[in-house]
């Protein structure tokens, strides 16, 4: 337990709002901006699939980071933080990577990235806020990305595709955040489309957006309200061990190009050959892939039962095989189970800490909630946090319409 960061208390963030950015904006830079929202996103199944170039089944959701921007007439432009109420200057054409603060490396790799593609910036003024809750496995920081590349896109008029814009948010993670994430959570956060899910191949980039139809049941994310600290290099850690494996069974199958072209044959029929964990991880991601295209046929023809079931299994693989899961976790999987009025439940993202997702029949969400809040507090002794989420669109401007001169 002594690797963990506690997440501070709830976010104070999470009643702002598109107005409260505005008048943020107004109040530092005399300037109407102009206001981008872009979603956090839960993943239903398919976890870690997307850096094997697999399958995964996110949405978008109704947890936005917000960005306001104008052009600003200095020869500098400027990023201020809401949740930190700190504001980096620099230079647009040189977006060195800093030091501190930690969370200007997610706008300054995409600053970077227009730069290096040729784009030409002019100085501007960025402010960022939301209600995406950090570090619990909602994507906050793909949603930032997202938000602020659109918005550097819309303020200059440059009209970049949102395949390109996603492509250059991930490039922001992987180099001046340094984390090797996959495509899942920029596309989510880009591409989601209200009241839908959508089943994306992370190798072709192809995408199918379905209704998400639980009958009588409902999508539920429980909160461990921990980070343990080892998440980004262990990312990193099981990305590399995936490649390891397929540069083993490369040797024997040359047609093999990422564990997508796998099958649990072949990694039996090698098995001596793996070193370590790499087998174990390697299985698990075939597994997985095979899950998603299942339960999105589970889905398709209304079998909730089955569906659950799947989440429950890619669980027991994340935690067994994979090992991204935590005491936390596990725990409030466990307890799910043991609730009554539950399909399936698994842990949700990168993991060691952060949220597990959960169907949960609709009139048993409170008591849901409530009881695991309890055993959560009376084991792991933390404040466990319940969200009942809605399904959105992907990144898109905030229509603001300027408040009427009063007359009085
Ligand atoms: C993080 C990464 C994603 C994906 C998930 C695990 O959220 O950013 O690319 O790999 O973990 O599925």
């Amino acid at each position: 337990m002594n690797q963990t960061d506690v997440l501070n208390a709830k976010e104070s963030l999470s009643e702002f709002q598109p107005a409260d950015l505005r008048n943020k904006f107004l109040e530092l830079y005399h300037q109407e901006p102009l206001v981008v929202r872009s979603p956090g996103r839960i993943n239903l199944i398919g976890e870690h699939t997307d850096y094997n170039e697999g399958f995964v089944m996110p949405a978008a959701i109704d947890r936005e980071i917000l960005v306001g921007i104008s052009s600003a007439q200095g020869p500098k432009a400027t990023l201020y933080s809401v949740k930190h109420d700190e504001t980096v200057t620099f230079d647009v054409n040189n977006p060195e990577k800093v030091e501190n603060p930690a969370w200007a490396n997610y706008l300054l790799g995409v600053v970077r990235q227009f730069v290096d593609k040729g784009y030409d910036l002019k100085p501007f003024h960025a402010i960022i806020g939301g209600n995406v809750p950090t570090g619990a496995g909602l994507s906050s920081s793909a949603a930032l990305e997202c938000g602020f590349a659109f918005a550097v896109d819309q303020l200059h008029g440059f009209q970049v595709p949102k395949l390109d814009l996603i492509h250059m948010a991930q490039w922001a993670e992987h180099h001046y955040v340094g984390v090797k994430c996959g495509i899942m959570d920029q596309f989510s956060s880009m591409m989601g489309a209200a009241g839908q899910a959508f089943v994306l191949d992370c190798r072709s980039l192809s995408y199918r957006y379905f209704p998400v139809d639980l009958k009588d049941y409902t999508i539920v994310l429980c909160d461990t309200m921990v980070k343990h600290s080892l998440a980004n290099s262990a990312y990193n850690t099981r990305r590399s061990e995936c490649e390891k494996g397929v540069a083993i069974l490369k040797e024997h199958y040359p047609a093999v190009r990422s564990l997508r072209d796998v099958t649990a044959d072949m990694l039996q029929a090698h098995r001596d050959e793996f070193p370590g964990k790499v087998y174990d991880r390697c299985i698990y991601i075939v597994a997985e892939n095979e899950r998603v295209l299942q339960a999105s046929e589970d889905l398709a023809k209304g079998n909730l039962n089955a569906f659950g079931q799947r989440l429950y299994a890619s669980h027991d693989g994340l935690s067994r095989l994979y090992e991204v899961s935590c005491l936390e976790l596990d725990f409030l999987v466990d307890e799910a189970k043991k609730f009554g009025g539950v399909l399936g439940a698994r842990m949700m993202g990168g993991g060691f800490g952060g949220c597990t997702i959960n169907i949960v029949k609709k009139d048993r969400v409170n008591e849901f909630i409530d009881t695991l809040k309890a055993a959560y507090q009376h084991t792991i002794h933390r404040e466990m946090v319940g969200y009942v989420v809605a399904l959105k669109d992907g990144t898109s401007i905030v229509p603001l319409t300027a408040k009427e001169p009063s007359l009085l």
